[in-house]
């Protein structure tokens, strides 16, 4: 292992806000922090968003800078990359950032009933062929039913149209309520974007004539999201961007998403639809 990883795995050591349980603490068992986040890790009972596979928890950070009244929790397995957005919250003393490095398969053992209020899943492995791996997969939703507030929203940001067509059709195989689908969120913005995250400068990387000019903008304005989240929750869906997505943006790729409940009696069924079609055209 480099010099540099090891560093950075040292360091997140001493970070009271990234969690790190070990394989043996969770699996087949529950973790003490599982539906305690609230009181033992925020001091608080403000309503909980988890971002799962955060990366280096841009958004994560972002969206707990925007929005105090929420806790945030960024959830991925790789330690080097939670390093960065772990430092940063923990160097600027953030009240509402927590990270935890693990796979997300054993995350029915550290999130109790209706601990969670929102959950983001921000460019994801399409995990094409692999159902089962797919963080939207039936298997995968049954499970964040378990911890997900009733109506609560599961939001998907990605640069896959397989990713997010397989969703949209599981949404509906399942009766699950769509609050917003935007296949292109940036549309004539696409390409020309570029400030990076607030780890440089804090702007806001989308203009508001280009926000105003987007059709999909509009669009999502209009939809159920906006009255349920409010316009700024809109706002930050521009506004935001994750290390990926500022990548895929500058190369001009789409960027869709999807907002759904997953309230639902019964088991969830895999949806009939055509993968063939969406597969990605070697870019
Ligand atoms: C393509 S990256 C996206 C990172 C970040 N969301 C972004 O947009 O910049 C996917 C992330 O998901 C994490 N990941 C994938 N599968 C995971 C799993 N089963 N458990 C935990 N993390 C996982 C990876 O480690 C990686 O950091």
């Amino acid at each position: 292992m480099g010099k540099d990883k090891l560093r950075k795995f040292k360091e997140n050591e001493t970070f009271s806000c990234l969690v790190q349980p070990r394989t043996d603490e969770v699996l087949g068992r529950d973790y003490p922090l599982k539906g305690h986040w609230g009181e033992k890790m925020f001091g608080s009972s403000r309503p909980i968003v988890v971002e799962l596979g955060c990366g280096k928890g841009e958004y994560t950070v972002d969206l707990a800078l925007r929005n105090p009244g929420c806790s945030y929790i960024g959830v991925d397995i790789k330690g080097a990359r939670l390093w960065k957005g772990a430092r940063y919250a923990h160097e600027h003393s953030l009240p509402n950032v927590a990270f935890l490095r693990t796979r997300i398969e054993f995350i029915e053992s550290l999130f109790g009933p209706e601990e969670v209020s929102e959950i983001w899943i921000t460019f994801a492995d399409p995990q094409i062929g692999r159902e089962k791996k797919r963080l939207t997969s039936p298997l995968f939703l049954a499970r964040y039913r378990n911890f997900l507030r009733k109506g609560g929203i599961v939001h998907l940001k990605t640069d896959s149209r397989y990713l997010h067509e397989y969703t949209r059709a599981i949404a509906v195989q399942n009766g699950l309520e769509i609050l917003a689908a935007s296949t292109d969120i940036y549309g004539r913005a696409s390409g020309k974007v570029l400030s990076g995250s607030f780890f440089e400068n804090g702007a806001a990387p989308v203009s508001a004539d280009d926000l105003v000019a987007s059709s999909a903008y509009q669009h999502l304005l209009s939809s159920p999201l906006a009255s349920v989240c409010g316009k700024d929750a809109v706002d930050a869906l521009f506004q935001v961007q994750t290390f990926y997505e500022s990548q895929y943006l500058a190369q001009g790729i789409p960027i869709t998403y999807l907002a759904f409940r997953i309230d639902h009696q019964g088991d969830y069924v895999s949806p009939e639809w055509e993968p063939d079609r969406w597969l990605p055209s070697g870019r």
